[in-house]
C-alpha cells in the first residue's frame, strides 16, 4: 500500500427530513443562489422544501443546468452572480448540476476566460462557498472536489478538481430519489459501480481495507440494484444505493492505491460526441476494457468474480470470461444496453476518439498502457 494524506471536510447530512438542515449550515448574512436543472425538483417537491428552509435568506435562482453541463450555461450563472452579488451557491440536483455549481463557483472567482481553468491554463485558486441537496445518487459529487464540463462549441467534455470545490455540506435525503425515472436509477447504480472497479480493479496492491470496503459497495449495488426497479419506493433499497454512492467516489476506496479510470476517460468523449447519458457509456466501455486487459488484471477480475458475483467454478480463464459476462448482463438486467451500435455510434466515431487520444497525448490505465491504438481496439470490440 501507498502512503496516504487523507482528509475529507465534507459535512453529510443524510436521512429523511434533513433538507431543513440546511438552514444552519450557511450564513444567515449570505446571498444565497439555489441552483438547479430542468425543473425535476419541482415536480417532486424539492424546490418547495429548499424554498422554505431558506425563509430567512435573501435569496435568487439559476434554473437550466443541462445533463452534461455545458460550459456555455455556466457563465450565464456567473454573470448572474456578479450582478447579484451573490456569495453561496446551493447546487439542488443530480451530478450535472453539483459540477456546474463546482465550475461556476471557481469561474466566479476568476476574471479571465472560465475555461481556462479547465484545461490547466489557470490553477483555480478561489471559489465561492457552496452546498448541496442530491436527487440523483451516481456521481458522488457531493462529497468529491471533481467536476465534468462540457463546451458544447467543440464537443470537449473535460474533467477537474481542486480542494476549492469541496461542498461545504450535501444533503442525501433518500426519499428525494423516489422520482428518479427508472433509467436514471439504472445510470446512478452502473455510474457507482464503474466507479468502484476503476479504484479497485486492477492488479494486486495489497491494501485489504479499500478491497474489501469496495467489495462490500458492489455487493449492495447488486443486491439493492435488482430490487430497486421492481420498488422505487422503498426507503431503504433507496438509501442503501445513496450512501453507496457517495462511500464510492468519495477519495476513500482511492486511499494509497493507483487507480485505473480509462473507462471513465473513453466514456467522456461518447458523451461529448454523441450525449449519450454518462453510466451508459461507461457499460458499454468497462466490459472492452476488462477483455483487453484481462491478463494484467486477472487476479483482481477473479477476486471481484468470487466475492461479488460468487462465480468459483472454472479454469482462471473461465472465471475470466464468466466474471465479465455476469457483469455485463448485470447491467443489462438494468435495462441499459452495452454496445455502440445500440446507440448508433459507428466507425467514424471510433476513429475520431481515438485521434483526440493521440492528439492529447493520453495514455490510460494503471498500467498506463492504453495508448490511443488500444482504445480503439476497445470500442471496435464494443460495437
Ligand atoms: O435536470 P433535471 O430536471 O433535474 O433532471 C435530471 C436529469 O435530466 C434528472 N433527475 C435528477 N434527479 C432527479 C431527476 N429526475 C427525477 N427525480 C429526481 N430525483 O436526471 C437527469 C440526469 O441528471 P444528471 O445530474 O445529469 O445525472 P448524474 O447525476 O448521473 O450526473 C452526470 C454528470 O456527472 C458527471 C458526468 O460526467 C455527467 O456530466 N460526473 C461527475 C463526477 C464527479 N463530479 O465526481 C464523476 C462521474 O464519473 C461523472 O463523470
Ligand atoms: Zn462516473
Amino acid at each position: 500500500m501507498n502512503n496516504i494524506k487523507f482528509a475529507n471536510p465534507v459535512k453529510i447530512l443524510f436521512g429523511k427530513g434533513m433538507i431543513p438542515e440546511i438552514n444552519k449550515e450557511i450564513p444567515k448574512n449570505k446571498k444565497v443562489m439555489i441552483l438547479y436543472g430542468g425543473g425535476s425538483i419541482k415536480k417532486n417537491g424539492v424546490y418547495d422544501q429548499v424554498k422554505t428552509a431558506l425563509f430567512e435568506y435573501h435569496w435568487v435562482e439559476f434554473s437550466g443546468l443541462e445533463a452534461n453541463p455545458h460550459y456555455e450555461t455556466c457563465t450565464k450563472a456567473v454573470k448572474k452572480i456578479r450582478a447579484e452579488k451573490v456569495d453561496f451557491l446551493l447546487a439542488v440536483g443530480g451530478g450535472s448540476v453539483i459540477d456546474a455549481t463546482k465550475f461556476i463557483a471557481a469561474a466566479a472567482c476568476y476574471q479571465g476566460d472560465a475555461w481556462d481553468l479547465m484545461i490547466e491554463k489557470a490553477p483555480i485558486d478561489a471559489a465561492l462557498p457552496f452546498g448541496t441537496v442530491l436527487t440523483l445518487p451516481a456521481t458522488g459529487s457531493e462529497m468529491n472536489m471533481g467536476f465534468v464540463i462540457t463546451k458544447a462549441a467543440t464537443q470537449e467534455k473535460l474533467a477537474m478538481d481542486s480542494f476549492h470545490t469541496l461542498p461545504q455540506f450535501s444533503v442525501l435525503d433518500p426519499e428525494t430519489t423516489f422520482t428518479l425515472p427508472p433509467v436514471q436509477t439504472a445510470n446512478g447504480i452502473i455510474d457507482t459501480f464503474v466507479h468502484i472497479t476503476e479504484q479497485y480493479l486492477t492488479y494486486n496492491q495489497h491494501a485489504l481495507v479499500q478491497d474489501y470496503f469496495a467489495e462490500a459497495l458492489l455487493k449492495v449495488l447488486v443486491e439493492e440494484g435488482h430490487k430497486v426497479l421492481q420498488q422505487p419506493h422503498n426507503y431503504d433499497i433507496r438509501a442503501n444505493l445513496m450512501w453507496a454512492s457517495t462511500w464510492a467516489l468519495n477519495n476513500w476506496i482511492s486511499q494509497g492505491v493507483v487507480a485505473d479510470w480509462a473507462t471513465h476517460i473513453i466514456g467522456h468523449e461518447l458523451t461529448a460526441f454523441h450525449g449519450i447519458d454518462h453510466g451508459k457509456t461507461l457499460a458499454i466501455v468497462l466490459p472492452g476494457v476488462l477483455k483487453r486487459e484481462r491478463t494484467k488484471k486477472a487476479d483482481k477480475i477473479i477476486q471481484m468474480g468470487k466475492n461479488v458475483f460468487g462465480i468459483t467454478e472454472g479454469t482462471r480463464d473461465e472465471l475470466i470470461d464468466k466474471t465479465i459476462d455476469t457483469m455485463e448482463k448485470f447491467f443489462n438486467s438494468l435495462g441499459i444496453q452495452t454496445h455502440l451500435s445500440d446507440y448508433g455510434v459507428d466507425e467514424s466515431t471510433i476513429s475520431k476518439i481515438a485521434l483526440r487520444m493521440k492528439e492529447r497525448n493520453w495514455i490510460l490505465g494503471e498500467n498506463q498502457d492504453i495508448d490511443y491504438t488500444a482504445v480503439a481496439e476497445i470500442l471496435h470490440d464494443r460495437i
